[in-house]
């Protein structure tokens, strides 16, 4: 069994994905296009917010992004070290210096404990990742405190397309939030995408003209930094097909995860603790102190497992050491710990139940 099963989502929604191809080819536009507005205006709708500026990927959407509330060469921004690198690959392309945080062993995300710490060492932007697909759950909390350091709050909410906490959508609470439309994201489109989320009209102005070589105008560049990043109007069309379907695909996303709970029963593993509306179930992982094992005794009975992520950020060779004196205990436990299992909407209860048993039969 896959972790992610791809061709069943284009096959269950091949209708929709053909028609928005041919509008786009009926039309002869192609990049930055009607299609591109229309998807960036529904989805800052669906986010409760003004603006959304479309992107090339997720990874550029936090670049940009940072770029777009102030964060510039030699600035410190804080972010965790267990989210897959990407924050800090955006933070070193534009010379900023990461500052690590430590996250909670209970959701895997940061605490506002560690986001005071880091705001009392001088970093200019905190990057809150809801990683997983849940949010943050100190999130009112967390922006409380930037607002008042003065400190930008940058939220990736790549893993995170419509979890909420009080009713508002996770993307809505820091200056900006980046989103990646990767096609494994809870919101994917059938290549790379992602998009940058905010109120703020000056962020939004400062990312289009950001994507788009610095212009101010066609051909009048006026902003430094600058590159092309555009989203092609083919993934603008099947996002736009694909975001009414987001709501029912996190339900049934959900309602996996809620199997998983309910039949996984095994001594060595534990599983993740959730509630409802702020987990859209992006990734069901697990915790195993013999995850290895386990891993293999999936792969013997066919079933893909996966680990997201097997190397911290602080840890990565990239650094060559620079941060070896840092120490992040619980993102250094968990990280010998954690396994993902297959989770996507397609599944079907039978393929829950045989990953389920097969984790159960597991002779430890
Ligand atoms: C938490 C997180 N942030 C950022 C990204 C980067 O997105 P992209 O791959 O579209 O650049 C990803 C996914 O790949 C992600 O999972």
């Amino acid at each position: 069994m896959l972790i992610n099963d791809l061709l069943a989502r284009t096959r269950a929604h091949e209708e929709r994905i053909n028609a928005a191809f041919q509008r786009v080819v009926a039309r002869g536009w192609f990049v930055l296009g009607p299609e591109v507005a229309q998807f960036e205006h529904s989805f800052a709708t669906y986010l409760g917010l003004t603006h959304c500026v479309s992107v090339a990927n997720g990874t550029d959407a936090i670049e940009l992004g940072l770029r777009a509330v102030g964060v510039g060469k030699g600035n410190m921004v804080a972010t965790v070290a267990n989210a897959g690198m990407y924050s800090t690959t955006a933070i070193l392309a534009i010379g900023a210096e990461p500052c690590f945080m430590d996250v909670s062993p209970d959701t895997h995300n940061v605490t506002l404990a560690e986001v005071e710490r880091v705001i009392s060492l001088g970093v200019k932007a905190v990057v809150v990742t809801h990683l997983y697909g849940r949010a943050a759950d100190k999130i009112e909390e967390i922006a409380r405190a930037c607002k008042a350091a003065g400190v930008m709050l940058f939220e990736d909410c790549a893993q995170a397309h419509g979890a909420q906490i009080s009713g508002h959508k996770v993307g809505s609470f820091g200056d900006a939030s980046s989103f990646s439309f990767y096609p494994t994201k809870n919101l994917g489109a059938l290549g790379d995408g992602g998009a940058i989320a905010t109120d703020s009209d000056e962020v939004a102005a400062v990312v289009r003209s950001l994507r788009q070589y610095g212009w101010s105008q066609k051909y009048h560049v006026d902003r430094a930094n600058a590159r092309n990043s555009r989203l092609d109007e083919m993934q603008a069309a099947v996002l736009s097909e694909f975001l009414p379907l987001l709501d029912a695909a996190n339900a049934r996303r959900r309602e996996i995860a809620q199997r998983y709970v309910n039949t996984i029963k095994h001594s060595k593993v534990s599983l993740p603790s959730w509630a409802g509306a702020d987990y859209v179930a992006h990734l069901f992982v697990i915790r195993c102190p013999e995850r290895d094992a386990l891993r293999t005794h999936l792969r013997d009975l066919d079933i893909a497992a996966d680990v997201h992520y097997p190397l911290p950020d602080h840890r990565q060779p990239v650094f060559n050491g620079v941060y070896a004196a840092v120490s992040l205990p619980i993102t250094e436990v968990l990280v010998g710990e954690i396994l993902t299992l297959p989770c996507y909407p397609e599944m079907t209860d039978e393929q829950v139940d045989l990953v389920a048993n097969g984790i159960n039969a597991w002779a430890a």
